[in-house]
């Protein structure tokens, strides 16, 4: 990976000296740091630490600019790959939520197009100041990233959240952001279905499954942030999709079916995380079946197979499955990598603690056609979703 450049933003806040160790934590990590400080910050840590660790002048001011350097604010803007607020101020979230450019930070800010991470530090009811929570939540809508402040004692004496996230913590999410903001799938098509489908019995009952889209969705959302041109097909799920993706919403397995044959031939990537009834009842009641004391039964007859279709058309395209199984999940998980003519499945054990349906984490084994094996630990889905995009490129490139 070529060095990535962060841009160091440092706002007046007690904290203001944990950034040293940020710097200096990024800085062993082989990044490029350069540290952008507001007036207040230099009243808490001065310039010259940060120029001492980082081998780099500290921009502090807008209209000075020292004779060795061409810096000016959009030379720097350019240059960051990540921007990191940290500490964050309460002022400087507000100035940026309320469009202010009026310090080389928030002007820099103003002028990249790089993520921008805050990380807040500031007093428990500063942090619960309605106005702070809600310059916040417009941020986080704009697509800025926070990592959340912890819980402790401030340096006010108070208790309560507000003290700056942990630096092992800003520094693992500062990683995280960076390596999902490669474009490496810049050109590539790829086609994820997500949720499940529900089959109707009669007009008011349906059968499905406890699928709720999170990891199709999460694997979307990542593919998008890479450069994807991503096609969302999705059951009836409660999630929103992410943004920049084509979504096609679908609530039956033969819907989902037809339209993700119309989409196939488009398509680079494949990744089928959604989870499509494989029966229907056979005959869906006209009007509502009324109670009665009988005991009542369902004929089921099956749905259309959307992946052994798939992998029976299949030509240059790269085909991932998931196999969500509560039992002998390897042996299943094989069988249906080779029935389907697959080139990578993740399976899952459902029934284990924090994994598959529902849940914000699932841990899954990857398993190849060529027989190489992954474990992956437990992660969040939108970590899955990367490392499940890493082993896809791997695939694209050493088929
Ligand atoms: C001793 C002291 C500590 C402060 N600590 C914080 C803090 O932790 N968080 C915060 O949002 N503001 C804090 N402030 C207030 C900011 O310094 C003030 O709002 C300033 O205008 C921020 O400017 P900046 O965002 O340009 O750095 C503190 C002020 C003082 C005097």
């Amino acid at each position: 990976m070529n060095k990535k450049t962060v841009i160091l933003g440092v706002t007046g806040g007690i904290a203001a000296y944990k950034a040293c160790e940020i710097a200096s934590r990024l800085i062993k990590l082989n990044i490029n740091v350069q540290v952008v400080m507001t007036k207040s910050a230099q009243e808490f840590v001065r310039p010259l630490v940060f120029q001492s660790l980082t081998n780099q002048p500290v921009v502090t001011d807008m209209f000075e600019r020292p004779s060795t350097w061409d810096i000016e604010h959009i030379s720097i803007a350019q240059k960051a790959d990540l921007f990191l607020i940290a500490p964050a101020t309460a002022n400087i979230i507000g100035k940026v939520a309320n469009g202010i450019a009026d310090d080389m930070l928030s002007t820099t800010i103003m002028a990249t197009k790089a993520p921008v991470v805050f990380a807040p530090a500031m007093n428990t009811a500063m942090y619960q100041n309605k106005i702070v929570q809600k310059n916040i939540s417009f941020l986080k809508e704009l697509d800025y990233y926070f990592i959340n402040p912890d819980e402790g004692r401030l340096a006010c004496g108070d208790v309560g959240i507000g003290k700056l996230a942990d630096i092992d913590r800003i520094v693992e999410n500062v990683i995280q952001i960076l390596n999902s903001t490669q474009m490496d799938y810049k050109g590539k098509n790829l086609l994820v279905t997500a949720g499940p489908t529900r089959e109707a019995i009669d007009p008011v009952r349906y059968i499905s499954n406890y699928s709720t889209g999170k990891m199709g969705y999460a694997i979307a959302e990542a593919a998008v942030k890479r450069g994807a041109n991503v096609t969302l097909i999705t059951g009836p799920t409660h999630l929103t999709p992410p943004k920049n993706c084509n979504v096609i919403h679908v609530t039956t397995t033969e819907e989902m079916y037809n339209r993700v044959l119309e989409n196939f031939n488009m398509c680079d990537v494949v990744i089928k995380a959604a989870a499509p009834s494989d029966y229907k009842p056979k005959i869906v009641m006209p009007s509502k079946i009324k109670k009665s004391d009988e005991t009542m039964s369902i004929e089921f007859v099956s749905n259309p197979d959307i992946l052994k279709e798939l992998g029976k058309r299949k030509d240059d395209q790269i085909l991932v499955g998931f196999a969500a199984e509560s039992d002998h999940e390897i042996i299943y998980g094989k069988e249906k990598l080779e029935k389907k003519n697959l080139d990578m499945i993740c399976i899952n054990n459902i029934l284990k603690d924090k994994v598959g349906f529902g849940h914000d984490t699932n841990q899954v084994e990857i398993l190849k056609k060529s027989g190489e094996k992954k474990v992956l630990p437990l992660m969040s889905k939108i970590e899955l979703a990367h490392k499940i995009l890493d082993e896809v490129l791997d695939l694209m490139k050493h088929p």
